[in-house]
């Protein structure tokens, strides 16, 4: 996983590193660093934990116009300073900066008898091949990079050069430009509030960045001219830096970001009659994702189903890669990604793209390495996710693919989906329940067809943010095995929306309360059974039901994790994108 920034230019870069290192801490936040050519040479600062503890490393003194940052997950090797980056050669002539895993590192390890290593990390032994190579920077850039396996997105000093040099191989690296600053990053996000232009890296591209100009390279060292690319300066860009908790104001946000999907698709038409003609022609649709994305695809389907008559499977991506199954050509492929680098989602991509089958992605970032993957694009508009806990993406997502459910429906949605986003409101989680509820340690979510999806989503949100070892369970499944687990220190969070399964849903109350498990009930309507706690849904349309029913669970695990003292935008072990498969 893990982010890059460098930047060179007029003046000290230091600030302008660390401010996108912060912007990228979404891609990991174990550990960081930044190197600096200083006098000619090479110097670098680490520090375990966020960005803020490298800043406050920072001294008045430390000053540079030629500087390269990273913020890392940890991927190989603990977390500890040793293995943050920068990782720099034997002899300290050159500093890397890498997003990616080199697969054959140990192998190339071996090749590189006699040198000390001082971190666990596969990084370091980039550093060194590069500087074991002879010939100009750039050659010995490229010898090295052929050698190594994997993927990267590098950016690299080299003492007596004022220069940075970037590459990269399926990790995504941007270059950004303005009068007298030149920076690369992993996500233009870092610096998309300073540069009106950017370029985007491509495989086995190479950049030379210097105080005035870039140049690019391809793989066999010609020159080449790349295509400006210009910010969309997108109206709704949210950037608050001061909030406390993003996860509570990504919840929040989640009404403003449904009245803005529906204007985007119905007034602005984002996705053209033509494009929705030409999706229509499939009848088999295979959706692929990871995590919470998953969540929102298995919805998706559900909605392509229900009101388009389509035949739909959906697959884990980390499954669906490495399957047996055979990729059908007439089938189109969904590739549901926030942000659109999730190693595992591109890689499925990729592989049906090469089989000639068809790609839509659905994702968030306008720019990001899925969507150059695409055939077709639903774009989500759920505004930058900062939170690493997906919530207003996620309700994004699904009510896109409701969207696109509708448009291909023989039946006209578009005046029911405008009304629901007009009376959606975030509804507080009562105080009351909560305090009662704390106390629980084991909790299931059960729910059946769409509410067995908003289960599993509350069951994801509890254990990443509150550390809590909970499951969601289709709730005809509970008797199957899992029922053994439930007792009097149980709580089953209910969720059921569906009125066709209400009578189901009673006899799995009815199951759990036999064994002395607490219900939490999540309904819009009445049940004939007596439960310890309910919170009244609003009565939408039911395929809404799940955008209603979610956010309480949302709140739910914020305030288990808030009440343990825990980070919630920052939960441990986690990274917002994760780029590594
Ligand atoms: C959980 C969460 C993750 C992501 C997953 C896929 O809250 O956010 O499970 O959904 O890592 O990420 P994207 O959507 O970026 O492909």
């Amino acid at each position: 996983m893990c982010g890059i920034c460098a930047s060179i230019g007029k003046g000290n870069q230091i600030e302008d590193v660390l401010k996108g290192l912060k912007r990228l801490e979404y891609r990991g936040y174990d550990s960081s660093g930044i190197a600096l050519l200083k006098k000619a040479k090479i110097e670098t600062i680490k520090s375990v934990g966020t960005i803020n503890r490298l800043e406050e490393k920072v001294c008045g003194n430390d000053n540079s116009n030629v500087v390269i940052g990273h913020t890392r997950w940890a991927t190989h090797g603990k977390v500890c300073k040793e293995n943050s980056h920068p990782h720099l050669s034997f002899d300290g002539s050159v500093a890397i900066v890498h997003n990616g895993i080199i697969e054959n590192f140990e192998e190339l390890k071996k090749q590189l008898d006699g040198v000390e290593f001082h971190s666990q990390t596969d990084t370091e032994v980039f550093s060194n091949l590069i500087a074991k190579e002879s010939g100009s920077s750039l050659e010995k850039l490229l010898s090295a990079s052929k050698k190594v396996q994997g993927s990267f997105a590098i950016a690299v000093l080299f003492e007596n050069e004022k220069k940075i040099y970037c590459a990269k191989r399926k990790s995504p690296l941007y270059v950004a430009i303005r009068q007298g600053q030149i920076m690369a990053a992993s996500d233009i996000s870092a610096f998309e509030d300073k540069f009106d232009f950017f370029y985007v890296l491509e495989d086995d591209e190479f950049a030379i960045l210097s105080e005035n100009k870039v140049e690019f390279f391809a793989a066999d060292c010609t020159g080449i001219e790349k295509e400006q690319k210009m910010f969309e300066k997108t109206a709704f860009f949210e950037d608050f830096p001061d909030e406390k908790c993003f996860m509570r104001k990504e919840i929040a946000e989640q009404p403003i970001v449904l009245k803005r999907t529906s204007f985007k698709y119905f007034s602005e038409k984002v996705v053209s009659d033509e494009t929705i003609s030409k999706l229509k022609k499939f009848h088999n649709f295979h959706f692929v994702a990871c995590g919470t994305a998953y969540h929102s695809a298995l919805l998706g389907a559900e909605y392509l189903q229900r009101f388009a008559k389509k035949h739909c499977e959906v697959s884990v991506a980390s499954e669906f890669r490495y399957g047996s199954q055979k990729i059908n050509k007439k089938c189109l492929y969904v590739f549901v990604s926030q942000s659109g680098e999730t190693a595992d989602t591109i890689a499925c991509a990729s592989m049906v793209k090469e089989k000639g089958a068809k790609v839509l992605c659905v994702t968030n970032v306008p720019y990001c390495t899925l969507n150059n993957l695409a055939d077709f694009i639903l774009p989500t508009f759920a505004g930058k996710e900062i939170a690493v806990a997906s919530t207003k993406a996620y309700v994004a997502q699904v009510f896109t693919m409701l969207i696109l459910a509708g448009l291909m429906s023989e039946k006209d949605l578009s005046e029911t989906l405008k009304r629901f986003v007009l009376s959606f409101q975030i509804k507080p989680f009562p105080e009351e329940i909560l305090k009662e509820i704390f106390s629980y340690s084991k909790i299931f979510f059960v729910g059946r067809g769409q509410d067995y999806v908003t289960s599993l989503e509350g069951a994801l949100k509890l254990k990443e943010i509150a550390y809590i070892n909970c499951i969601g369970i289709a709730a005809g499944e509970l008797k199957h095995g899992t029922l053994a687990l439930v007792d009097d220190k149980t709580l089953v969070v209910v969720i059921s929306t569906k009125k066709s399964m209400r009578e189901k849903i009673e006899n799995n109350i009815q199951e759990i309360k036999a064994r002395g498990g607490k219900i939490l009930l999540l309904s819009q309507f009445e049940h004939n059974v007596d439960v310890e706690y309910k919170i009244d849904l609003t009565a939408f349309d039911e395929e809404f039901m799940p955008i209603e029913s979610i956010a309480f669970l949302q709140q739910l695990a914020l305030a288990y994790a808030l009440a343990e003292g825990y980070d919630p935008d920052k939960p441990r072990n986690l990274a917002k994108s994760v780029t590594v498969e």
